[in-house]
């Protein structure tokens, strides 16, 4: 088997420089986290550690929702992977990796491994992590944490959107087995977040006399 260690460090510091000042959730330790998920995944289901472990780290570049110009940004990491020899046809899987990823674009990849980073990558958006990452990307974006009349555009509102539908959506039964855990703590999370903001963790004195406006 080939070894990739001088390839994988130099894509570590090209994604590293790529994501350094995001604040969206989307920073290099998203992407070593997604990188890391997938290379555990792949040991499981048989796939290729390379390809998993390249793309995840390289999922995010020309993301709309962080960059202005994804072909500019995607034409960059191409030349990039040719300059550190990456052969012609992995090139080619890692592009198709990063064009289906996305949730929001509602595909699924052809290969094992690109479900493989697309599993890694919607574990991301799951538990402890998952939670700060939605507030952080909420934050950043000018969506309030919560709201008792406009839910809609809240932060929280996105856990019922996107983060608790996908525990059904894993491609892979290792990554299905670590999203029902994960998933199962944001449940818990949401039920106590609303037992806080109504105040039903503490007796009714808390709410007695206590006009809304
Ligand atoms: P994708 O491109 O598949 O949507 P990413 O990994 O690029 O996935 O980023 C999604 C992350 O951004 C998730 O962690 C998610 O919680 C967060 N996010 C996206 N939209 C919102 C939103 N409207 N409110 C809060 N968090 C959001
Ligand atoms: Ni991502």
């Amino acid at each position: 088997m080939k070894n990739y260690s001088k390839q994988l460090l130099a894509i570590k510091e090209y994604v590293s420089t790529l994501f350094a000042d995001d604040v969206t959730g989307h920073d290099y330790f998203h992407m070593q986290r997604v990188a890391k998920l997938a290379r555990f995944i792949a040991k499981k289901e048989g796939a290729d550690l390379f390809i998993c472990e390249a793309a995840a780290f390289l999922h995010d570049v020309g993301d709309p929702k962080l960059c202005t110009d994804r072909s500019h940004a995607l034409d960059n990491m191409n030349l990039f992977l040719e300059r550190i020899e990456i052969s012609r046809k992995d090139i080619s899987h890692i592009n198709h990796i990063i064009d289906h990823v996305s949730y929001s674009k509602k595909l699924i990849p052809s290969t094992m491994e690109g479900k493989i980073v697309q599993d890694a990558d919607r574990l991301d958006a799951l538990g402890a992590i998952g939670i700060a990452r939605a507030f952080a990307f909420g934050g950043a974006s000018g969506q309030m944490i919560y709201h008792d009349h406009q839910v809609r555009h809240t932060s929280i509102q996105h856990f019922y959107d996107k983060l608790l539908k996908l525990k059904r959506m894993m491609n892979t039964k290792t990554a299905a087995a670590i999203a029902k855990e994960r998933h199962s703590y944001m449940e818990d999370y949401v039920n106590r977040f609303f037992d806080e903001w109504r105040g039903t963790t503490f007796s009714d004195e808390m709410n007695d006399n206590f006009d809304l406006c």
